[in-house]
């Protein structure tokens, strides 16, 4: 079987790669704006999206990628396939493969699996989310907007606040912005921070109010109660009043930071609605320039060539 490329995770991925997936999406956000947004690029390929999780923007982005580049899609929803009458993650995949595919998208709980299928399957594996592991197009269409809107990643202070434990956009954001040159601030409360991340180059902090003076950008991240064990912090209330970014604490900051947050958000959880909503928040741009991440991971995979500055 010929050596397939995948985009399993950001971890060990080189900065010249990365910038090589963000240049080309930048190319494919203006195609976003024609009129007529759709490219022959992946015409006559076949990619199936399987989707072990649940996802809206994850899921529809990557469909509309597809689209806009002619790929045919096959969507998988493991509610109402044949992994319900009890059939194995590799059997299922085998079998969709035997149909003859070129490429799999897939979001899954187990860390992993993504990986797994790379090793029994002749096909590209773009891992779109796998447990507490990795999230990979996340973190490079949060990079892909941190550097349309400030001009650049180097040297640019992110703080990451709330559940890293059980995040796995914090994981790839981590993986990521260190990667390009960021300073990475990790933030929330000890029983949500794994230990020893230090080693990944990020500073640890604990109280919010610390954090924001220092960053250019706050990357807000949901409570990750699907995936918690009980007992990680007393209350949702009390977790808002520790390090819910909400307006009042924002005034804090020396300067206008942008505000993201990968979604679904949990409005007056992790952060207040006028936050959300406020002139500094760029979550819906985030959003369209997922489709052109994906669009960019899927030709770069596909052989296409990469936009160099
Ligand atoms: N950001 C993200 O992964 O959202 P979904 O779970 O809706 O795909």
């Amino acid at each position: 079987m010929a050596e397939k490329k995948h985009l399993l995770g950001l971890d060990g991925v080189p900065r010249e790669e990365i910038e090589a997936i963000l240049n080309t999406a930048r190319s494919f956000r203006e195609v976003l704006d024609r009129p007529i947004k759709r490219l022959p690029t992946l015409q006559g390929k076949t990619v199936v999206n399987l989707f072990f999780e649940p996802s809206t923007r994850t899921r529809i982005s990557f469909e509309l990628a597809e689209k806009r580049l002619s790929a045919d899609i096959v969507n998988f929803s493991a509610s109402t396939s044949s992994v319900k009458k009890g059939e194995t993650l590799i059997d299922t995949v085998k079998n969709i493969q035997a149909m003859k595919i070129d490429m799999v998208v897939i979001r899954h709980s187990s860390p992993g699996a993504p990986h797994l299928l790379s090793r029994v399957l002749d096909a590209n594996i773009i891992n779109a989310g796998d447990g507490g592991h990795e999230h990979p197009t996340q973190a490079l269409l949060d990079m892909m907007t941190i550097r349309e809107k400030l001009g650049k990643l180097e040297g640019v202070t992110v703080a990451l606040v709330g559940d890293i434990s059980h995040s796995r956009v914090a994981m790839s954001n981590i993986h990521g912005l260190t990667t390009m040159g960021a300073r990475v601030l990790v933030c929330g409360p000890s029983t949500l921070i794994p230990r020893e991340i230090e080693k990944l180059g990020v500073e640890v902090y604990h109280n919010v109010d610390e954090v924001i003076p220092q960053a250019d950008v706050l990357n807000i991240l949901r409570l990750q109660l699907e995936r918690q064990r009980k007992g990680l912090f007393p209350s949702l209330r009390e977790y808002h009043n520790y390090f819910g970014i909400t307006r009042e604490r924002l005034e804090k900051a020396t300067r206008p930071l942008l505000i993201m947050h990968p979604g679904p958000m949990n409005r007056g959880v992790e952060i207040s609605s006028d936050v959300a909503d406020s002139e500094h928040s760029v979550i819906l741009e985030q959003v369209t320039n997922g489709v052109a991440v994906r669009m960019a991971v899927l030709y770069l995979l596909a052989g296409g060539q990469s936009e160099i500055n």
